[in-house]
């Protein structure tokens, strides 16, 4: 097993409600290591993006101890947030947040502009990304003439041109058909090898969620690891058997 990139330890988080607070997390604790894909299942409302959210440093903990990469993640000032972000961090959200005036080419080499990175290596890294998720030949496409399924498809592509060691996908597959979830699903695996990223995937779907190397289950504010499903485990079957005892 590769190196831990993220550890999450005994996280508490909660939110204001009125003048009380709704706690969402209670006392999480996750690793996940390099190369590793782990889908996250739970009910919807169990705090499934709070864990993203905060693993992103997105929001901050109520107490416990987040580290991603070796950085401390709630001993970080806001500065040290945005470039952990930056150095660190490719999300992909449900819907795919292209910039609708920018063609699929500029919608992916973004992240080097916002950055005001010349990396002469931005060409090269392109020209890999369009081919790996197969959307060389809509690469003058505005997104507002791509299906769902390719949107998705690019901002994978933005995702993964700066290379990033850890990448968090919230229902990636949540808007696409399932031919093009299962494509997106593979991509994501194959990026975990040749990589080596670690992927956290929230999804609600037993098929994307068959695609992980682990599958752990967020009830009641917390993962308990006897009920997380290991290597050899992660097929449709027991997914729907899992998902059934535990009531999700
Ligand atoms: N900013 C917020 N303020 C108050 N409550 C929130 C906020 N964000 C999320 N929540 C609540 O926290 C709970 C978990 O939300 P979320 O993590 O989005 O769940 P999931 O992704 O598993 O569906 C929900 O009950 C939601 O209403
Ligand atoms: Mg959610």
């Amino acid at each position: 097993m590769g190196e831990t990139t993220i550890s999450v330890k005994n996280v508490f988080k909660s939110y204001p409600v009125g003048d009380q607070r709704l706690p969402v997390l209670e006392g999480l604790s996750l690793d996940v290591h390099a190369s590793e894909l782990v889908a996250v299942m739970g009910r919807s409302g169990s705090g499934k993006s709070t864990l993203l959210n905060l693993i992103a440093a997105l929001e901050t903990i109520d107490s416990g101890e987040i580290y991603v990469k070796q950085h401390a993640l709630h001993q970080m000032s806001r500065r040290q947030r945005i470039l952990f972000r930056r150095d660190n961090l490719g999300i992909i959200y449900q819907f795919f947040n292209l910039v609708p005036s920018l063609t699929v080419e500029e919608n992916i080499l973004l992240p080097f502009l916002i950055a005001g990175d010349k990396n002469p290596a931005m060409k090269t890294r392109l020209e890999e990304v369009l081919e790996f998720t197969g959307m060389a030949s809509r690469r003058r496409h505005l997104p507002s003439q791509l299906s769902g399924g390719e949107m998705q498809l690019v901002s994978i592509a933005r995702t993964l041109i700066r290379q990033p060691g850890v990448i968090l996908a919230d229902e990636p597959t949540g808007n696409v058909n399932l031919e093009t979830g299962k494509l997106i699903m593979r991509k994501l695996q194959e990026s975990t090898r040749i990589s080596h990223a670690s992927i956290i995937l929230v999804t609600h779907s037993p098929e994307d969620a068959s695609w992980a190397d682990r599958i752990v289950f967020l009830k009641n504010g917390k993962i308990e690891p006897k009920f997380s499903l290991n290597k050899g485990e992660t097929d449709v079957f027991h997914i729907f058997r899992r998902l059934e005892e535990l009531g999700i």
